[in-house]
């Protein structure tokens, strides 16, 4: 059995009249690397503010290894935080930065040396620790930020966006590196995020927050193949969208009449209502002639390099976007028909 490290119990939060915070629950365990994912403006900074004592919550009550710490104030928590603008102390070189949390807390001379010779080993600073925070990149001050986190080796990591100020390329490298920092160091991450890439990349579990509340969490793939509703299979990734009637039910297998023709789904979901929309990704789409056949012409498409993906449109003037390998793509711009079918289990349903 997984170890139980924070639990977040009913958590409400309003400011003035306004409820940002509704019935937050979740439970994040040893190792995990545990992720919020959700629109701007959603609620999930003042989540994490509310973990890290920062911010105080309405009602409900955050458990850290067993504890209430509800009451308990931030520097009591030993809880580590990296904020999305860095934060550093611009009057302190990197390794007097990174030592700060540890001289606060009064450890010896020799202990903070090591430490702190540790931590920029782990976070890889090693040649810039007696520059100041402007005289490095924004990456070097995160991982500036990561370090000084880590030093006071918290039972948990909180980050806010913490890669969302940086460029594309150094995003994607600082985001690999994380994801190493959380395997070498074992420690438990809480990770907010609106980038459903890095979330679906580097999350154990994911929980998915829409305006003030968690609509639903679990493993990236779960969430992926899974979504509970549309604004989930929509955040998460692409997805085609038609609406429908269900005309026949025969145990997992549902009959659905749409104005692109009849489509079989098998589901193991309970639909109570009749109106639904099916749904499927880009790459759920194979280009034969099974079942479920949507057939079109080439509308437009958009160049990725390895993939391009293409949107169709039917005779009704319905648009599929559906992905194809960059190779076979010349086939299908001399193509006038275009048919392709979706097996009846990579069909989503949700109900209307
Ligand atoms: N200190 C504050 N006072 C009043 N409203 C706030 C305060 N902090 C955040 N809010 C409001 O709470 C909502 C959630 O904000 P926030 O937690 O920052 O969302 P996110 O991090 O998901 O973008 C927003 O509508 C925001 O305007
Ligand atoms: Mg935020």
């Amino acid at each position: 059995m997984d170890k139980e490290i924070l639990t977040v119990e009913n958590i409400d939060k309003s400011y003035e009249k306004k409820l940002v915070l509704q019935n937050i629950n979740f439970t994040v365990y040893e190792n995990d690397f545990f992720f919020i994912l959700g629109p701007s403006g959603c609620g999930k900074t003042t989540l994490l503010r509310i973990i890290a004592g920062f911010v105080e919550p309405d009602r409900g009550r955050i458990i850290l290894n067993k504890k209430d710490i509800t009451k308990t104030p931030p520097n009591k928590r030993n809880i580590g935080f990296v904020f999305q603008n860095y934060a550093l102390w611009p009057h302190m070189k990197v390794i007097e930065n990174i030592a700060y949390g540890l001289k606060i807390k009064k450890y010896s001379e020799e202990f903070i040396k090591k430490r702190v010779k540790e931590i920029i080993e782990i976070v890889k600073l090693e040649g810039v620790e007696n520059l100041y925070p402007s005289q490095i990149s924004g990456g070097q001050q995160q991982r500036v930020a990561l370090a000084r986190a880590l030093v006071i080796n918290p039972q948990i990591l909180l980050l806010d966006e913490p890669l969302s100020n940086l460029d594309a390329k150094l995003r994607d490298e600082l985001r690999r590196e994380i994801k190493r920092i959380h395997k070498e160091t074992g420690i438990t991450m809480v990770y907010v995020t609106h980038d459903q890439k890095e979330a679906m990349t580097l999350g154990t579990t994911i929980a998915v927050m829409k305006d003030k509340e968690i609509v639903q969490i679990g493993s990236p793939y779960e969430i992926y193949t899974n979504p509970i509703d549309i604004f989930v299979a929509s955040f998460i990734g692409e997805i085609n969208i038609l609406k429908g009637k269900i005309v026949k039910r025969e145990g997992d297998l549902l009959k659905i009449e749409t104005d692109e023709g009849i489509f079989f789904v098998k589901s193991k979901k309970q639909i109570n209502s009749e109106n639904v929309s099916i749904s499927f990704r880009p790459e759920s789409a194979v280009s034969e002639e099974k079942i479920n056949v949507i057939k079109g012409k080439l509308h437009d498409y958009e160049f990725y390099g390895d993939i391009v993906k293409i949107n169709i449109i039917t005779q009704k003037g319905n648009l599929f976007k559906i992905g194809v390998y960059t190779r076979d793509f010349n086939k299908y711009k001399k193509e006038e028909n275009i048919i392709f079918s979706i097996s009846e289990d990579k069909i989503m349903i949700f109900e209307q």
